[in-house]
């Protein structure tokens, strides 16, 4: 083919790789030019006939029409969902093979920006279904109708998940492989329940309706379980009634809090929270403490992991009495409350207040004094100048990884050592080249996987200055 690739030609290629959204990548060699094909479900290791579908410049994306050669490392997805389903979209890749693609995506995005640094093989999941201890589905007026349904069907009221790249629709979910079981039943009858009282769904275009997100949250070590249901008002004599019956068929729920969300965004967490019963807590046990974490709280989605994300954390700080620790994004203190152990002390610092007040309460409960901790933005904080007494400073930030003036502040710190917790390999990666050029040098990467089934691993970095 002399002419660039148009829509609609017919392309065969090998599939070399997995990118960071878990399609599957290869390059198409033509006579004008190579191009970067990106085939869903297609994974690595596979020879596959596609369709185009749009290029832009050198860059292909296609549409799988034959797998002409399968990875044998294909295996059959477990969940009725797998598909359509945003959620996790490597089931079909065997485990060990996810595991190994991964660790390729951390050494990829690290040597595109020129650091060397060996990657240690991840962390595998022990059980890698069933892990989510939290899920969090969409209320959606645009339901996901899929092909065998019947014409006419009503596709008004949906309770699930985003299908892929569709983020206005809502795919029903009956059960989910990745969640605690506990939670399919519950996900089916919030729906029923809803459905049968006639309360709206939220409408994403529209911006009207009443049920926004319903967000399930079960404790590993004490069984609790919450529940949040974010609506767009109070709407008191709508809501009660149906967490009522909600409370009556699920009786295991130990807490339900109501968010209210009025605005446009599509978060679950609200302006304002209503404990509607129970304490508005779970319990759940962490490195051998005990947390109590609130709705708006974050708190690590896969338990067993999280053990093992805090140990390698905890090696990697590598601090002892005479230290003093920074943990930069806290959270509820899952990481300042075991540091704060091994160091002499430890401040913690979260956005979110009701995640610091939790900190403050799980150190009290647990017995340790020598923590403290801020609410407030990172930046804000550091601005203050109060980062300069830390001699070991870890960061966990969200997906997006650092503001550049945080990474500025960073690398001038008089820190002998920063451990850099991401959930984004390719945020952390920019964050590095610039700790990097300021002079600080990466001594390890120790992948975790999190997040079995999905592209998503996460890394714990540590870094020095050079000498
Ligand atoms: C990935 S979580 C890590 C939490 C904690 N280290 C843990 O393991 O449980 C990131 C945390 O950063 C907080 N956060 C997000 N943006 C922030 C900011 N600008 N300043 C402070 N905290 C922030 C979030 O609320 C969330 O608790």
């Amino acid at each position: 083919m002399l002419r660039k690739p148009r829509r609609d030609d017919l392309l065969e290629l090998e599939v070399e790789q997995l990118d960071e959204r878990g399609h599957g990548v290869g390059v198409a060699q033509l006579a004008s030019g190579d191009y970067r094909v990106q085939v869903r479900h297609a994974l690595p290791g596979e020879r596959v006939q596609v369709r185009v579908l749009r290029r832009r410049k050198q860059r292909i994306e296609a549409l799988e029409l034959e797998t002409l050669r399968a990875s044998p490392a294909r295996v059959a997805a477990r969940c009725a969902h797998f598909g359509p389903c945003g959620g996790c979209s490597l089931q079909d890749l065997a485990y060990t093979a996810q595991l190994a693609e991964k660790r390729r995506q951390v050494e990829s995005a690290l040597r595109a920006v020129g650091c060397a640094v060996e990657v240690e093989a991840l962390i595998a999941c022990d059980e890698p279904w069933r892990y989510r201890n939290k899920m969090d589905f969409t209320f959606g007026s645009r339901r996901w109708v899929q092909r065998d349904e019947p014409a006419g069907v009503a596709q008004g009221f949906a309770l699930g998940l985003h299908p892929r790249e569709q983020f206005r629709k809502v795919l029903d979910i009956e059960g989910c492989a990745i969640q605690f079981e506990r939670g399919d039943r519950l996900v089916r009858d919030a729906r029923r329940l809803a459905l049968e009282r006639g309360l709206t769904p939220w409408d994403l275009v529209r911006h009207e309706g009443l049920l926004r997100h319903l967000v399930l949250r079960e404790s590993r070590a004490s069984g609790e379980l919450l529940v949040q249901l974010t609506t767009s008002s109070e709407a008191p004599e709508l809501v009660r009634p149906y967490v009522d019956a909600l409370l009556v068929m699920h009786p295991e729920i130990s807490t339900l809090v109501q968010a209210i969300n009025s605005r446009g965004a599509t978060i679950a967490s609200g302006e304002r929270e209503l404990v509607l019963h129970g304490t508005g807590l779970i319990r759940e046990r962490l490195a051998g403490l005990w947390f109590e974490i609130s709705a708006s709280s974050f708190f690590q989605t896969n338990t067993a992991q999280a053990e093992k994300l805090v140990a390698t954390t905890l090696a990697e700080a590598a601090c002892g009495a005479g230290d003093r620790v920074l943990d930069l994004y806290c959270g509820a203190g899952s990481l300042s409350l075991p540091l704060a152990r091994q160091a002499g002390h430890v401040h913690g610092v979260e956005l979110v207040e009701a995640a610091v007040r939790d900190a403050r309460r799980n150190a009290q409960a647990n017995g340790i004094a020598n923590v403290s901790f801020s609410a407030g933005d990172v930046l804000e904080w550091m601005r203050g100048g109060e980062a300069a007494s830390a001699n070991v400073i870890v960061v966990d930030p969200p997906r997006a990884g650092l503001h550049p003036k945080v990474v500025e502040l960073l690398s001038a710190s008089r820190a002998r050592r920063i451990v850099y917790v991401s959930c984004n390999v390719n945020a952390a990666s920019r964050d590095l080249a610039l700790l990097a050029s300021a002079g600080w040098t990466a001594l390890r990467a120790r992948p975790v996987d999190m997040f079995p089934h999905t592209p998503h691993v996460e890394c714990v970095l540590t870094l020095e200055r050079r000498a």
